[in-house]
């Protein structure tokens, strides 16, 4: 039988989706029982295991590490890897907005059972907002609760770099996606979603967007892929329907800012003396950016100066200045 602290590792090891650690935990168990004598069990173990590698390798698309080909070690120059940790939870939200998400997730949550059904979960997104609403963090959090990585593309850079080449290096991406599950975003998507381009750049632009909208028509990847842009009334109309949803990020509200200081003073108990609602008055129109670095500002006047050196009026002076055009 497998010993307490193996059955632990592997129920904790499934619940935080690690997955090499799940299987390390269960070739354990396997060897243990071969070395117990039971090796019908063992051998029935490890056929096991590599069932279910095999199946989640071909239903997921997933791999154990970036493709290595000539041409795709390019892809380490375009696409920038991150592996973030950061949960729905920690998001403050619109309920529309956090409803949005969820059925993303919920969806993705399914995926094997939906693709066997010849369907696909929501996977084709346009993030629209202001800056410092959201919209990477969202990214972020998806990729986290799917417990896969996150590649950010910056387009701009794509097209100014590689001139003449930007659409075969679009379509390494594309390629990457289906070998590398993870969340694919198109970061400044209106450097090539736009009509409104001028200058040289114009031709090339027209040529990238509309291998874009190709690559994304057909794509058939388990991947997730967000465009996120600040500017939608300049985005080709063509676009949209491409996407599964489209979600918008909007300054927060006075309620979703209180909720903002409520979380980033948490674990900072701040005196009764900050009358957190009065401050989220005075900071309507910031983004959630705007306090999560007033907050900070704050915070740090406590750590450096001492308590007596921070005071709700320093702070609804913060949040003001932060509102004065530059
Ligand atoms: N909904 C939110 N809840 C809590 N914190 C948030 C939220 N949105 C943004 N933040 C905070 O603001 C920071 C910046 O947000 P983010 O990078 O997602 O903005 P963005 O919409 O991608 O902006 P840009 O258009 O400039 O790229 C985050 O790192 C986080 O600290
Ligand atoms: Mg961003």
């Amino acid at each position: 039988m497998a010993a307490a602290d193996q059955i632990k590792s592997l129920i904790k090891s499934f619940g935080e989706a690690d997955e090499a650690r799940f299987y390390a935990t269960a070739m354990q168990i396997a060897a243990g029982e071969a070395r117990s004598g039971h090796t019908a069990l063992a051998e029935e173990l490890k056929k096991l295991i590599d069932q279910a590698k095999l199946g989640r390798n071909t239903a997921l698309g997933v791999v154990k590490s970036l493709p290595v080909s000539a041409s795709q070690r390019e892809l380490g120059d375009l696409l920038e890897l991150i592996h973030p940790s950061e949960k729905l939870k920690e998001m403050v939200l619109a309920p529309n907005l956090s409803k949005s998400l969820k059925r993303v997730l919920d969806e993705q949550k399914k995926i094997e059972i939906l693709r066997k059904n010849n369907l696909f979960p929501r996977k084709k997104l346009l993030f629209i907002g202001p800056p410092g609403c959201g919209k990477t963090m969202s990214a972020r959090v998806l990729a986290s609760e799917l417990a896969i990585p996150l590649f950010i593309i910056r387009l701009d850079g794509l097209i100014s770099r590689y001139m003449g080449e930007s659409i075969a290096k679009l379509r390494l991406i594309f390629d990457s996606m289906k070998q590398f599950r993870a969340v694919y975003l198109f970061d400044e998507f209106d450097s090539i979603g736009t009509t409104r381009s001028q200058g040289n750049e114009v031709g090339e632009i027209k040529r990238v967007l509309n291998a874009f909208l190709m690559q994304i028509e057909k794509d058939s990847s388990n991947s997730l892929i967000i465009a996120a842009t600040n500017y939608p009334d300049s985005l080709d109309k063509a676009l949209f329907r491409r996407f599964d949803d489209i979600i918008q990020y909007p300054l927060p509200t006075v309620e979703e800012i209180y909720k903002l200081f409520k979380k980033e003073f948490f674990d900072f108990k701040l005196s009764k003396k900050f009358d957190l609602h009065r401050i989220a008055a005075h900071s309507d129109g910031l983004s959630y950016a705007d306090i999560h670095r007033i907050c900070a500002d704050t915070i740090k006047d406590f750590l450096v100066y001492g308590a007596e050196e921070a005071s709700e009026e320093k702070l609804i002076n913060y949040a003001l200045m932060r509102k004065q055009p530059y």
